[in-house]
């Protein structure tokens, strides 16, 4: 009979996106897994097995207990955008209690999933919180390791999806500005490969995680229109049109398709890495692979986290 492993890795989400590519990962790896999250058991996620613990912030000893014996803590936690009552301040608040409930039970080491391109001085809160959560790791007093994914692409993403399904339905796509700005989307199997090597490492390290290809946002669209097999005509719309029309979209999916800061963040080209890339996926070859699923459903945030 072969002993089973006593140490086990905590994920934060592992039936969530980024989340459910790191518990993969690890289950492949004979680790055992335990996940906190407040959505035990999505579509898609049947094959992953992990004790299950809520990923709560309010009840400290519950969380501390929820973590203890655990071996690595592989921290997906984040919010997408300010909505209702939360905002970013709560969540990198939420993170240090995370960080400092991890450190009482005796973790040896937290993976942070970061951003890339994160700075505090920015005045993008999404990328200003997330420079604060690192912060928040490296005075952890835990090992860490901190990953900066750039924008994640595979099973359960929420952009790529929803330009799939807008191109799916209407004859005419709209792109923010000309549509010349960069992106460098990298797989979620190739950030969990990312993540999971940074586990190993005996320093602390801080890496990005990219694809190999850096595209235009609009050869990005082209390339999922030519998956769907779908032949709109583009249209380049202002900044602010686009939002309007996202706002449109967006009410009638009683969801948030794309706000203000998110496209600012995507024009100032904040999704692209400026070390030599460490996956290997292209985007490219994904979506042919997945041609027949992406954008049959919309994806919505709201849905997913907020309702
Ligand atoms: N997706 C991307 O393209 C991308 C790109 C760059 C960086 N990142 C970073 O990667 C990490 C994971 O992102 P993701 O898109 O993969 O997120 P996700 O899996 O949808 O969510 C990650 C975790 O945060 C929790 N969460 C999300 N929204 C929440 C809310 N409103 N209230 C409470 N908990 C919430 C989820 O809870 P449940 O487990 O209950 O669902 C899950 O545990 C984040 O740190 C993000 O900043 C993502």
């Amino acid at each position: 009979m072969q002993d089973q492993p006593t140490k086990f890795d905590v994920v934060t989400g592992a039936f969530s996106f980024t989340g459910r590519f790191i518990a993969r990962r690890l289950l492949a790896q004979e680790r055992r897994i335990k996940t906190l999250t407040n959505h035990a058991r999505r579509p898609g996620t049947e094959d992953i097995t992990a004790e299950v613990a809520p990923l709560q912030f309010t009840d400290r000893d519950a969380l501390v207990e929820s973590l203890r014996g655990a071996d690595v803590l592989y921290n997906t936690y984040w919010v997408r955008f300010q909505h209702g009552r939360v905002h970013f301040g709560e969540a990198v608040a939420n993170t240090r209690i995370l960080l400092g409930a991890a450190r009482d039970a005796g973790v040896r080491k937290v993976v942070h999933v970061s951003v890339s391109n994160p700075s505090e001085d920015s005045p993008l809160d999404y990328f200003a919180g997330k420079a604060r959560t690192e912060r928040a790791v490296r005075e952890s007093g835990l090992a860490w390791a901190i990953i900066r994914p750039t924008l994640v692409f595979g099973q359960g993403d929420i952009l790529i999806n929803n330009i799939a399904w807008l191109l799916r339905r209407l004859p005419i796509f709209g792109v923010p500005g000309r549509g010349d700005y960069r992106l460098q989307p990298v797989a979620g199997e190739d950030v969990a490969e990312i993540a999971t090597w940074a586990a190993e490492q005996t320093d602390n390290v801080i890496v990005d995680a990219a694809g190999p290809d850096t595209v235009y946002y609009s050869e990005m669209v082209e390339s999922i229109a030519i998956a769907v097999g779908r032949h709109p005509r583009f249209v380049y719309l202002s900044p602010r049109m686009s939002l309007l029309a996202a706002r449109v979209i967006g009410r009638a999916m009683k969801d948030v398709m794309l706000n203000e800061p998110e496209l600012e963040g995507l024009m100032q080209e904040l999704l692209v890495s400026h070390e030599r890339p460490r996956g290997t996926q292209r985007l490219d070859n994904w979506l042919l692979s997945n041609a027949e699923t992406i954008g049959r459903v919309y994806a919505s945030e709201l849905e997913r986290h907020w309702r």
